[in-house]
């Protein structure tokens, strides 16, 4: 008798996702040590799994760095990034930046020209620039300070 209630909290739980907000990034101490050290390893949510098997499988030519893992670590890492994936055609873009995504363009359509091209941010990319807290897993836009150190909002 508890399947109705626990499907209705799977549906509530993917709409509240799917809205960019409580973004909860999943724990995986591997992937967290390849693909955070370079930059915040960026959340799986925020890209479909066809997308990140095209990042994977490019790893040794990779935004103009070689990234490059063992075959092992490689598909351990996918299978993670693929289990986490977004599902929707919002959440993928062609150059497999996630600040190209449809998603990502909407979410961030209010932040001024200025702020992007400030030289703290540099690329779009860099998105503890503004999300101080994005590497601890703090998506929230409370969470956001502007480069000049005001808060959102
Ligand atoms: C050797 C350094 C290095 C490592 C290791 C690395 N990356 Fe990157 N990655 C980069 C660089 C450089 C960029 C481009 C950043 C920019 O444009 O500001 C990038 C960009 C990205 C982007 C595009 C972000 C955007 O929206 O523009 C994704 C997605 C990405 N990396 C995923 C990964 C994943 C997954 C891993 C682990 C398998 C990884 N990276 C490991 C250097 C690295
Ligand atoms: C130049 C500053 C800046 C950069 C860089 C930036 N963001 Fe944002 N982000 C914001 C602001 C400001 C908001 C709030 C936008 C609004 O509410 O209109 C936001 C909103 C978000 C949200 C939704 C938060 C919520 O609670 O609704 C997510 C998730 C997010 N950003 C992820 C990212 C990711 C991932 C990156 C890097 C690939 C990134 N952002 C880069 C400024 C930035």
């Amino acid at each position: 008798m508890k399947m109705p209630f626990v499907f209705f909290l799977a549906i509530f739980a993917t709409a509240a996702q799917a809205d960019g907000h409580q973004l909860t990034v999943p724990a995986n101490a591997q992937w967290q040590s390849e693909c955070g050290s370079c930059h915040l390893a960026y959340p799986p949510q925020l890209l479909t799994a066809e997308n990140w098997r095209q990042v994977m499988k490019g790893l040794d030519r990779h935004f103009g760095a070689n990234a490059t893992l063992d075959a092992k670590e490689n598909a351990e890492i996918l299978a993670f990034l693929e289990r986490h994936a977004a599902r929707d055609s919002r959440y993928s873009a062609k150059s497999l930046r996630i600040s190209d995504t449809p998603w990502f363009q909407r979410e961030h359509r209010e932040v001024p020209h200025t702020v992007w091209s400030h030289k703290q941010v540099k690329s779009p990319a860099n998105c503890t620039a503004c999300h101080i807290d994005g590497d601890k897993g703090n998506w929230s836009e409370r969470g956001v300070r502007l480069p000049d150190g005001r808060r959102w909002e």
